[in-house]
């Protein structure tokens, strides 16, 4: 049951929380999904008064209104609004803010959300710690942790130690907004709500996964952040590995926080390490050039304002992976994911392996397809299931057919992954929200390969803004007829 809370959001003014934090709290409003003593206290740099607040507030949740801003629900929603200006690196910002709190009679449960950049965290983390604000003699206190946790596994290990003296893990909720997403969690409820696939479910019967993430958007103003990241660091270590330890983990004993996260530590972990010498066969990067996208003609990533010109930071990036354990040996995973590519697609393609002998007749004629489960993550969201059956008429001919399960067409809106999660952090509930130990996992899976990509600055592969990724990276494929799938 949701509780009273007073949501602290650090970076209130920032893109994440005018995007998506302000429009996941109004329709959390609209659903009557928030207790009376809920509040949310933007902290930013300006110095706005709460009406100021309350205009940019508005602004950022029109847009994204489902069926256009409900005058009442807005009402309600800004009646919970309330600003704050601090200087986030002055200690004695923390007390005024203690005071702030105190003196607004809210909610003594707090949750800190801190939609900052990644080298904020500990300074924040550390002050919160220090002026009692973390203390939990009157209340609950939780802190929400955005990604990236860290650049790599030593500043990751070195972020977990300093957050590590003034909070607890159950007081952190490492936040992968791509676990709040409805095909996300439809991943796991379709593997584990139906028997019929748990015994094909392995290398016996699967030949292959795929998780294609496209994006038909450039980096927009986030250069100094995306600059020193790239596509590997930004999509693939945190949402990506993030689909394939649900799509492949064991069934967790319970759906608690600790026995769900215990299954997916225990996936990562058996993802085979990439040596340096494999690197090239397992990996692959490119950036985008200028091209079309939509009909519009855009730059290329080393003409977008803010980026450096000699750049080899990577805006696609491919990954293969094995998982060495009993339910997967032999079997290889691909991941991949782009932007400016020609449409939003995120899609999990698990490939079956063709029956021991084909006899139909026109079997030897034509290459027999083999069937696939497809999960339209976004924007479609569906499940398709490829089979092949008999052509109607006299001969014994095949087809293909497909049985296609859509959740959501393209087009239609639903609930935004941001307001599950916002509610997970008031209820306490930790499922969806990272453990260190899978951050920690998932680092080492990509080190090798971001430590080889940053000892060769000189050349990075290019593909047209516009395309669908380099050619390249269908190198990464046994087999010559085998490569990426796009469709559902
Ligand atoms: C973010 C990345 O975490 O996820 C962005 O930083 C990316 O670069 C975004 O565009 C994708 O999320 P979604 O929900 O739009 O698929």
């Amino acid at each position: 049951m949701p509780q009273a809370c007073t949501y602290v959001v650090f970076g209130a003014t920032g893109n994440l929380s005018l995007t998506k934090l302000m429009p996941a709290f109004y329709h959390l409003e609209e659903m009557g999904r928030l207790q009376e003593e809920v509040n949310i206290l933007a902290i930013g740099r300006r110095e706005w008064s709460r009406e100021e607040w309350v205009k940019v507030a508005r602004e950022a949740v029109s847009p994204k209104a489902r069926g256009g801003i409900n005058e009442t629900v807005f009402k309600r929603f800004c009646d919970r609004l309330d600003y704050f200006q601090m200087d986030i690196t002055d200690p004695a910002a923390y007390q005024a803010l203690q005071k702030h709190v105190e003196d607004s009679n809210w909610s003594c449960n707090m949750a800190f959300y801190l939609s900052l950049g990644p080298d904020q965290f500990a300074g924040v983390v550390k002050q919160l710690g220090k002026s009692a604000l973390l203390d939990e003699t009157r209340g609950w206190k939780r802190v929400v942790l955005e990604k990236p946790f860290g650049y790599d596994s030593d500043s990751a290990k070195q972020l977990q130690l300093q957050l590590n003296q003034y909070l607890k893990e159950e007081q952190t909720y490492r936040i992968d907004h791509y676990l709040g997403k409805g095909m996300v969690q439809n991943v796991m409820v379709f593997r584990f709500a139906n028997l019929m696939m748990e015994p094909l479910w392995n290398r016996n019967y699967i030949d292959h996964i795929q998780i294609t993430h496209a994006e038909d958007k450039p980096i927009g103003t986030r250069a100094g952040y995306y600059d020193t990241s790239g596509a590997m660091r930004d999509m693939i270590q945190s949402h990506l590995l993030q689909l394939l330890a649900l799509v492949a983990m064991e069934p967790p004993a319970s759906m608690d926080a600790e026995d769900l996260r215990d299954e997916k530590v225990k996936l990562l972990k058996s993802i085979r390490s990439i040596s340096k010498n494999n690197v090239n066969s397992q990996a692959y990067r490119a950036q985008y050039s200028e091209g079309t996208v939509n009909g519009k003609a855009v730059p290329a990533y080393l003409d977008e304002p803010g980026v450096a010109d000699d750049s080899v930071t990577e805006t696609y990036a491919a990954l293969k992976v094995y998982i060495d354990n009993w339910r997967w040996a032999g079997v290889p995973f691909y991941i991949q994911t782009g932007k400016n590519m020609p449409k939003n697609k995120t899609l999990v393609s698990i490939c079956f392996k063709h029956p021991p002998k084909q006899f139909f007749r026109d079997s030897q004629v034509k290459k027999m397809e083999p069937n696939w489960i497809v999960f339209g993550i976004q924007p479609e969201e569906s499940i398709w299931i490829e089979m092949t059956a008999k052509q109607p008429g006299l001969e014994i001919n095949t087809q293909q057919m497909s049985l296609n399960a859509t959740m959501k067409k393209e087009g239609e809106q639903s609930n935004d992954a941001y307001e599950e999660l916002l509610l997970d952090v008031i209820k306490g509930d930790r499922s969806l929200f990272l453990r260190y130990d899978e951050v920690k996992a998932a680092w080492k899976v990509v080190d090798p390969i971001l430590q080889a990509w940053a000892s060769d600055a000189s050349y990075i592969d290019t593909y047209p803004s516009g395309s669908w990724g380099p050619a390249g990276s269908s190198k990464l494929f046994d087999s010559a007829d085998q490569g990426w799938r796009y469709s559902l």
